[in-house]
């Protein structure tokens, strides 16, 4: 099928929810992504943050094919190696002693939601409140785009749940009136994606902290698109040091397979009674592989080195940029290769131009170009993208 078909064929059968870019993805090689009439771009999107390593990595296309040839399900009640090497992988690199698996980063969020409430109100049936952030993205389920402090993704769905409030994300006189010992749960993403990739002022996660011990609270950092090396560390909360009371995460983790997960130390193990939660999928066989082998292959390519030495360039070229085009670019933000490039006006025209010239890209709340490349991108890629804004912003 060409590019027309295939976009016809889903506009008719696929409820349309998405607005989606007008080229049709047929495979991907590392950072390369190709289009069903064989077109090569750059890809600097990821999937959305998901592919760490590009596409094709052979070590995790090995895994998974291996693994369907050998168990592609059986649920959560058996044991399998392949689950167990996981979870402590995921342990070992996240710090957290516990780790529960489920399929998304909404399902990770609504689960780490569940559990702080349970340990609010086993004290007080008046601790079930929650506070979030401003301009924070947490999920599509009802409890999580409750959660989410932006009002457009509650527009038409009242009555929403209760008990949720919003604080101006880096504030933190705002954060300190609205922390009470009726708060249950602080959710709060260590540098915000989908609100337009701000990075909090230094000492607000640990402020965060702070009130959340004072009231009892539980903090929940929401680790679903910063996470697994994106920020520079494998998990954004080790920039400042603070470790939260439940990590989630989702996006990389699976390696490109649907998986979330949230993780807590042993003191907040048995908040959970065995029944009280559970999945079908989640922490399933194939998924597990998938993951493992990500991990595995992050940890042993030393990606880490490679994320903080492109993101530093990457960035410092934004700069440039910036500086030669100060009127239209207004602010360069952001932590290893989670980027984002602020306009002074709508960014998908520029979008649209990059793709045009081979570079997938992303904007988000409207004027935020976002960059979350595959973590393996190189200098040359970047200079090459740098190349084809420059010519943009000429153009503009
Ligand atoms: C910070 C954050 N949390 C949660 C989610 C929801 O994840 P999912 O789409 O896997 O449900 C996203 C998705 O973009 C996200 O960026």
């Amino acid at each position: 099928m060409n590019t027309t078909e295939i976009m016809d064929m889903t506009e008719k059968y696929y409820l349309p929810v998405f607005i989606r870019n007008k080229i049709a993805l047929d495979h991907g090689v590392g950072t390369k992504l190709y289009d069903a009439d064989g077109k090569e771009y750059t890809d600097f999107f990821a999937g959305i943050a998901v592919n760490a390593l590009g596409y094709a990595y052979p070590a995790v296309v090995k895994a998974i094919c291996e693994q369907a040839g050998k168990l592609i399900h059986c649920s959560n009640l058996y044991y399998t190696e392949i689950q167990a090497k996981c979870v402590a992988k995921i342990s070992e690199v996240s710090t957290f002693d516990k780790v529960f698996l489920c399929n998304s980063g909404a399902e990770a969020n609504e689960g780490a939601i569940k559990l702080a409430l349970k340990y609010g109100t086993g004290k007080n049936p008046k601790k079930f409140k929650f506070v979030t952030a401003l301009e924070s993205f947490h999920g599509r389920t009802m409890e999580t785009l409750t959660a989410t402090g932006q009002e457009h993704y509650h527009e038409g769905l009242g009555p929403l749940p209760v008990g949720f409030s919003y604080v101006p994300y880096g504030d933190m006189d705002a954060l300190e009136k609205a922390m009470d010992d009726e708060v249950c749960g602080l959710l709060l993403e260590p540098i915000q994606g989908e609100g337009g990739v701000h990075v909090p002022p230094d000492g607000y996660l640990a402020k965060a902290k702070e009130l959340c011990e004072k009231h009892d609270a539980l903090l929940i950092m929401d680790e679903v698109q910063t996470g697994v090396c994106r920020s520079g560390k494998w998990f954004a909360w080790m920039l400042s040091g603070v470790k939260p009371d439940i990590m989630t995460m989702a996006k990389a983790i699976g390696g490109g397979i649907p998986m979330g997960a949230f993780a807590v130390d042993d003191k907040l193990a048995h908040v959970f009674k065995p029944g009280d939660h559970g999945t079908t999928f989640g922490g399933n066989v194939l998924a597990c592989a998938a993951s493992y082998a990500t991990l595995c292959a992050l940890q042993d390519n030393h990606i880490l080195d490679a994320v903080v030495k492109q993101g530093t360039y990457f960035k410092t070229k934004m700069q440039e940029l910036q500086a030669k085009y100060p009127d239209k670019i207004t602010d360069v933000r952001g932590s290893g290769l989670i980027l984002g490039m602020e306009l002074a006006k709508p960014g998908a025209p520029v979008v649209d131009k990059c793709l045009a010239k081979g570079f997938i890209i992303n904007c988000t709340v409207g004027n935020v170009l976002r960059f979350v490349p595959p973590l393996i991108i190189s200098k040359a890629e970047i200079d090459g993208l740098i190349a084809a804004l420059g010519e943009i912003f000429q153009e503009f």
